[in-house]
């Protein structure tokens, strides 16, 4: 599958300009994360994509559900189970590097894009600085939960500043790019 046929998939199942957008910014953290450990950078940027292609249709089983959308576009087992293996629960299931990164810029991308629109300058010059201090800052962005991010990053085995940047990277260039069509992640 390359990248339009994933996009298309996504838009297929997702309407909701959120989760559209999110998708658009986990598949950015994972086509950083590919380049730096030398992966598949399509593969990697199309399990962003679809990570989370069931839960606008079925919010309480995602991701379970996602196997049901995915096998009829012909994506092969492993991909499916490396989707099935993000979440809270499915800890056990994240056995290499693609599922580990996977869960770990899941909730840390939207959380970095929640600190980006707070500041004037946007995803530019963000430090991983100012990130730590948000982690501590429990009024902001509650929904998320900091010791899923720190266990899924420590799981990585990468560094918080490293993770930051290279979350940050990515972001910027997915930005560049939609910016070029005429649409943003922010
Ligand atoms: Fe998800
Ligand atoms: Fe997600």
């Amino acid at each position: 599958m390359n990248r339009n046929e994933a996009l298309e998939l996504l838009k297929d199942h997702v309407k909701s300009e959120q989760l559209y957008r999110h998708s658009l910014a986990v598949e950015a953290a994972m086509i950083a994360y590919a380049k730096h450990f030398g992966e598949d950078v399509e593969l990697w940027g199309n399990l962003g994509l679809l990570h989370d292609i069931d839960f606008e249709k079925y919010p309480e089983e995602h991701p379970q559900m996602a196997p049901k959308l995915l096998e009829p576009a012909g994506v092969d087992q492993d991909f499916i189970d490396a989707v099935l293996s993000h979440g809270l629960d499915e800890k056990e299931m994240r056995t290499n590097t693609i599922r580990k990164a996977l869960s770990a810029v899941d909730q840390m991308s939207s959380f970095i894009i929640a600190i980006a629109l707070m500041r004037p300058t946007r995803l530019e010059g963000l430090k991983a600085k100012s990130v730590k201090k948000k982690m501590k800052d429990k009024a902001f962005a509650k929904a998320i939960d900091r010791a899923y991010l720190e266990e899924t990053r420590e799981d990585l085995g990468v560094e918080f500043a490293e993770h930051v940047d290279i979350i940050v990277k990515g972001l910027i260039n997915q930005e560049e790019r939609l910016n070029a069509e005429g649409a943003s992640l922010l």
